[in-house]
Formats: structure tokens, C-alpha cells, sequence
């Protein structure tokens, strides 16, 4: 069991940010990753939807013998999260949810960003973290909508890219925004471009290390770390392989083995 691998999923190559930072954090543990390409993005999906792929996605995981299951999707957490604990009781499961804590701690202006999908923003988690932490914190919004497309298509410093982030964070700084928070796993891989329009005042907060560290204390917690450094990562998608093995060495700096799964009457095969 302890050397199992975590499963980790997302509705694209959104959560190789997260990969990245358990990567690090955890280099022993084996990594599954399931990049769900055949349906993203999932933020314009309905959150019944998302919550459907996501209990299959996770049967699929701990078939595969996964120890642990790590909801790499701000999407898929803020739909799917708290079924998946009900419906899965035996699984420890780590998810995502925006920073908006840290954020309202760290501001100086009291202006706040996030930038997350619509369904992330629908759903009850996102509400119920700007009702605990906010207070007295300006948050404002943008689903920044077709960037996760642009990463998917591996254009993240493109034109279409800029254009959308200029046109989500320029109202932004123009209200005193001095801290952003991202609540999409994509959006880790446009942090570069987001510095260059926001300037070096503005703090990015990337939750990635903090998950990482989450699934660490997990995982000891019920003595399931791996002892031998014999981690190894899986990539697998249930869109177009071709694509995938191209863009993952892109974001994660590494070529990991990629293979090819397909949704066939509501299942995984
Ligand atoms: N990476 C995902 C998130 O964190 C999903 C983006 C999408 O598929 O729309 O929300």
C-alpha cells in the first residue's frame, strides 16, 4: 500500500501544476495522473455533470490501485468534493480551493482578485470560503473565459492569452487589486504573463505547494508514505495522446510516459 501510487485527476493538464508541487514535495510517491481531455474544460459544465465524471474518474483511480486521490480540478472540488468523501469512504481524498484565506491575509489594499471557471464560482465551497475569510476584504471575480482552452492548446503566451488576461486583470488594478488569487489549476502555467501585465506590487498565490504539503500530512497521518525512492509518474488521458505527449514535457519539464484511455457508455476503458 505504501508503495501505491496517489491518483490525481483533472478535467485537463490543468493539474500538472499540482503534479509539479507533489512531484517535489514527495519525490519517493508514484504518481497516476488522468487528464479527463475527452470533456474539458469542465467550467462552463453543469456541476451534476462534473460530479458524474468525477466519481468515475475516481473509480478508475482506485481500480488502478490508487492510495490516495487528489481532486487537482478547483472545478471538480467545488462540484464533486464532498459527494466523492460520501461515496468513497474509505478513500482519503485532497482537494482544491481558492486561496481566498491566505489572499485576504496578505493584502495591504484590501483588494482582492480571483480567477477561477464559472462552476467554481456556482458552487457552494467558493461562497462558503469568501463568507469565512473575506470579511472586510474587497474579492473580486473573472472566469478569464477561453484561457483554459489556450493552455490546452499550448498557447499560453499567445495573443488570445494576453487578451484575455489584460481584459480580467486590468479593471483589477485599476480598483487597487495587489494580490491575485488563482483558482484554476491551468492558470499556474500563465503566471509569467500575469506578472508581466500585473507588475512585481501584485502577489500571485499558486495553492500548488500548500496541496502538496496537505497530501503529505495525509498520507503520514495513515502511515501510507512511501519509504523507497522508487516513485515513477503515469500520465493518462482520455483525449488525444499525440497532443498530451507534446504539452506535458512543455509544463512539467518532463517526459513522462503518457497513455490513452476512452469514455465508452459513462465508464472509463
Ligand atoms: N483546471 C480546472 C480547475 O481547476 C478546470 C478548468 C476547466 O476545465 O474549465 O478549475
Amino acid at each position: 500500500m505504501q508503495n501505491s501510487p496517489i491518483g490525481i485527476f483533472d478535467s485537463g493538464v490543468g493539474g500538472l501544476s499540482v503534479l509539479r508541487a507533489i512531484r517535489t514535495q514527495l519525490p519517493n510517491e508514484s504518481l497516476l495522473y488522468f487528464a479527463d481531455q475527452a470533456h474539458v474544460p469542465y467550467g462552463p459544465r453543469s456541476l451534476e455533470e462534473v460530479r458524474s465524471f468525477s466519481e468515475t474518474i475516481t473509480e478508475y483511480l482506485l481500480a488502478q490501485g490508487a492510495k490516495l486521490i487528489v481532486v487537482a480540478c478547483n472545478t471538480a472540488s467545488a462540484a464533486a468534493l464532498h459527494d466523492l468523501r460520501k461515496s468513497f469512504p474509505n478513500t482519503p481524498f485532497v482537494g482544491m480551493e481558492p486561496a481566498v484565506k491566505p489572499a485576504a491575509e496578505q493584502t495591504h489594499s484590501g483588494v482582492v482578485g480571483v480567477l477561477a471557471t464559472p462552476a467554481t464560482f456556482q458552487g457552494a465551497l467558493y461562497a462558503s470560503v469568501v463568507e469565512r475569510f473575506a470579511s472586510g476584504v474587497t474579492v473580486l471575480q473573472n472566469t478569464c473565459s477561453g484561457l483554459v482552452k489556450e493552455i490546452e492548446r499550448g498557447a499560453v503566451d499567445g495573443e488570445k492569452a494576453k487578451q484575455i488576461l489584460e481584459s480580467a486583470l486590468r479593471p483589477m488594478l485599476g480598483r487597487g487589486l495587489d494580490t491575485v488569487v488563482l483558482g484554476c489549476t491551468h492558470y499556474p502555467f500563465a503566471i509569467p504573463q500575469i506578472e508581466a501585465i500585473c507588475g512585481d506590487s501584485v502577489r500571485v498565490i499558486d495553492p500548488a505547494p500548500a496541496v502538496a504539503r496537505q497530501v503529505e500530512r495525509r498520507l503520514d497521518a495513515l502511515s501510507l508514505l512511501n519509504p523507497e525512492p522508487n516513485g515513477n509518474v503515469q500520465l493518462v488521458t482520455s483525449g488525444n495522446i499525440t497532443q498530451m505527449k507534446k504539452l506535458a514535457p512543455q509544463l512539467c519539464a518532463h517526459e513522462y510516459p503518457v497513455r490513452g484511455v476512452r469514455w465508452e457508455n459513462g465508464k472509463v476503458k
